[in-house]
């Protein structure tokens, strides 16, 4: 009986835990934070609750970009003084921030005390939503790695120029190297055209497959769009301050098609709870 309850309980868990994306690139200034935050918004206009994790210490970083301020951060979760739930800062369309700290840079060097306690604050995030979305550092850095390689899905943003498609695939095989069946979803970002975005695709794939045996999917693109420019001078997402503009419309496609694979992925999950637990005996209908 009290195993039954477990596995109940096992099962409710799994089924809310949110679906945990990293946000990375190769080569800085590709559009990473932007993307993370936007995205964050285009979900929850569609009923989701995001949580934008930031990992990026830059200065550029997520709340600036909202034209939010917050006292408590990520600092305060490492050292143990705060929860994660209590240092989140509130931003446009319900969406939550946790605020980064430079000291997540040292994460190979935190004493257990303080890697558990960032552990817990992740744990905390995951059941508070239906997406965690991890705005990285770029380039292949540890940190920018390790976020990329936990998570459940990579969104490896690149612009159309070369250097930064080589700075993907350097990313790419980096990861690749610590986490072999790391999931990657491209996102060609400053776009003259679905085109131009299309043949970036084309070429990774097809050498991310010949050089390292591995299918990279796409996601979609964002033009390049001056309204973004002038959503970051504003601190207004762009999503909220432009919501027709060419590139708030993209975004809103690709938060459609991650909620698509989101919504398949669940029902594989269900999917196989439920036969499991019908072989238990313990079948539940929900
Ligand atoms: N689709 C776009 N069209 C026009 N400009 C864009 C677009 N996306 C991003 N930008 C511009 O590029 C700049 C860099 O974007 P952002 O800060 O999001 O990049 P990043 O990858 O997070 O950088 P970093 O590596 O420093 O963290 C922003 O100031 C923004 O104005
Ligand atoms: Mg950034």
């Amino acid at each position: 009986m009290d195993q039954a309850h477990n596995l109940r309980e096992f099962v409710r868990k799994q089924r809310s835990m949110a679906r945990v994306l990293a946000v990375t690139s190769g080569k800085g200034g590709v559009g990473k934070t932007t993307a993370s935050v936007n995205l964050a918004i285009a979900l929850a206009k569609q009923g989701k609750r995001v949580i934008v994790l930031d990992a990026d210490l830059g200065l550029a970083n997520v709340e600036v970009l909202m034209g939010l301020n917050s006292y408590y951060n990520l600092q305060h979760v490492i050292d143990g003084e705060k929860r994660m739930r209590d240092i989140l800062v509130k931003g446009p369309a319900g969406i939550e921030i946790a605020p980064g700290t430079s000291g997540l840079a040292k994460l190979a060097d935190l004493n257990a005390h303080a890697r558990q306690n960032v552990l817990d604050g992740l744990q905390d995030l995951q059941e508070r939503a239906d997406f965690v979305i991890i705005d990285t550092m770029a380039g292949i850095g540890q940190n920018a790695v390790r976020f990329a390689a936990a998570a459940d899905e990579i969104l490896l943003v690149t612009t159309p120029e070369p250097s930064a498609i080589v700075d993907a695939y350097a990313t790419i095989k980096t990861v690749i190297g610590i986490r072999e069946d790391a999931t990657f979803r491209l996102i060609v970002n400053m776009a003259a055209s679905p085109q131009q975005a299309l043949a970036v695709m084309t070429n990774l794939t097809r050498v991310a497959r010949q050089y390292l045996g591995i299918t990279l999917s796409y996601l979609g693109h964002i033009v390049r769009d001056p309204h973004v420019t002038q959503s970051v001078m504003q601190s207004n997402p762009f999503t909220v301050s432009f919501p027709t503009s060419p590139a708030a419309k993209c975004v809103f496609d690709l938060a459609e098609k991650i909620v698509r694979q989101r919504a398949e992925s669940e029902h594989a999950r269900t999917g196989f709870f439920r036969r499991f637990a019908q072989t238990l005996g313990l079948a539940s209908n929900g």
